[in-house]
C-alpha cells in the first residue's frame, strides 16, 4: 500500500480557523485489516486543525473503518490515535481507552448505517445523552423526573427546531434516525465530532440546517468536526479542510478548492464534468 504522501496544500489560510482551545486528534502508524487484506494504513493523521474538516474519498477507501478505529470501535493493528486538548495541552491515548470512554473524552461520533432508535422513543433517545453526559445514571434510575425537568428546555428546543411530530413515538424514516442520531451527539456537547455520512436521506432543508447547527457550534463552542460525506455540497460548502483518501491512505490534503481541482481526486473520485 502506497505510502502517505503528506502532499499539503500551501494556499492562503481559511478565514474562520482553529482559536487554539479547540482540540486535535492525531492518527499515527494506524493499520487495520480485514481478512489478510489492509484497509487502513495511515503514516501520520491530525484532524481537528479547523473548526470543520471533511475526509472523503471513493466507496471502500476506509473512512469509516479510520473513523472506527479513532473511536476505537474495532481495534488497531499498529499504531496509536492520541487526543490532545489545547486547553491545557494534556494528551490521552484514545487507543488506549474503551469505546465506552470516548464520549466522556468528548470525542463523539455518528454512525454511517443507523442499528438503534427502534426500541427508544425520540424523547427516551435525547434523555439518554443528556444522563449520560452529566453522569447521572444513578441519579437517573432515582429520579427520572427531576433530571427531564432539568433538561427540557434543552430537548423541547431540539424538538421544535427539527419539527418532530410525535416526541413519544418512534424515528421512523431513516433520514429521521440519522437526524436523531446527529441530536443525540449534540445533546452529549461533545470537543470531537465526527460524522459519517450523516445528511444521507435527509431532505435538503433539513440537512442544510442540522449542518448549520453543527457549523455553529464548531464556531461558537470550540468542536472539532469531521465529516465523511460523498453529498459534496456538504464538503464544500462546510469544511476548511479536506483530506482524501484512496486505499486505505490519505494521499492528499489541503483546502476544499485544491482538493476539488486536484487531477488525483478528479481521476480517482469525482470524474471529469464534475462541478
Ligand atoms: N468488518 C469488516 N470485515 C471485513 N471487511 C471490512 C469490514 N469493514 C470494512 N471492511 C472492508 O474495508 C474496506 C474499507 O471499508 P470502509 O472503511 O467501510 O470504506 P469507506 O467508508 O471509505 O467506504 C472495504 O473494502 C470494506 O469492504
Ligand atoms: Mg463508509
Amino acid at each position: 500500500m502506497a505510502a502517505d504522501t503528506n502532499d499539503t496544500a500551501s494556499a492562503a489560510e481559511p478565514a474562520v480557523h482553529s482559536t487554539g482551545s479547540r482540540p486535535t486528534i492525531r492518527v499515527q502508524g494506524a493499520t487495520k485489516s480485514f481478512g489478510g487484506r489492509v484497509v487502513v494504513d495511515v503514516d501520520d493523521l491530525t484532524l481537528g486543525t479547523y473548526a470543520i474538516e471533511g475526509l472523503i474519498g471513493p466507496n471502500g477507501a476506509g473512512k469509516t473503518t479510520l473513523m472506527r478505529m479513532i473511536m476505537h470501535a474495532i481495534s488497531l493493528d499498529t499504531g496509536t490515535v492520541t487526543l490532545t486538548s489545547n486547553d491545557n495541552g494534556g494528551s490521552v491515548i484514545l487507543s488506549n481507552l474503551p469505546t465506552s470512554r470516548m464520549a466522556e473524552r468528548g470525542v463523539v461520533k455518528t454512525n454511517q448505517v443507523i442499528t438503534d432508535f427502534e426500541q427508544l422513543t425520540i424523547l427516551d433517545s435525547m434523555m439518554l445523552p443528556v444522563a449520560q453526559r452529566s453522569d447521572e445514571w444513578a441519579f437517573k434510575i432515582r429520579n427520572e423526573k427531576s433530571l427531564y425537568a432539568e433538561h427540557v428546555d434543552e430537548i423541547l428546543w431540539y424538538l421544535d427546531q427539527f419539527d418532530f411530530e410525535d416526541p413519544y413515538g418512534f424515528a421512523n424514516s431513516a433520514g429521521e434516525k440519522k437526524l436523531l442520531d446527529i441530536i443525540r451527539c449534540l445533546l452529549l456537547k461533545p470537543s470531537v465530532l465526527l460524522l459519517d455520512e450523516p445528511t444521507a436521506g435527509l431532505p435538503d432543508e433539513v440537512r442544510d440546517h442540522v449542518m448549520e447547527l453543527v457549523k455553529q457550534k464548531a464556531t461558537d463552542e470550540n468542536m472539532a468536526v469531521v465529516i465523511v460525506e460523498h453529498d459534496l455540497h456538504v464538503i464544500w460548502t462546510m469544511c476548511e479542510y479536506v483530506h482524501f483518501m484512496a486505499e486505505g491512505s490519505v494521499v492528499l490534503q489541503g483546502e476544499p478548492a485544491y482538493i476539488r481541482d486536484h487531477e488525483t481526486v478528479v481521476e480517482q473520485y469525482l470524474g471529469s464534468g464534475h462541478v
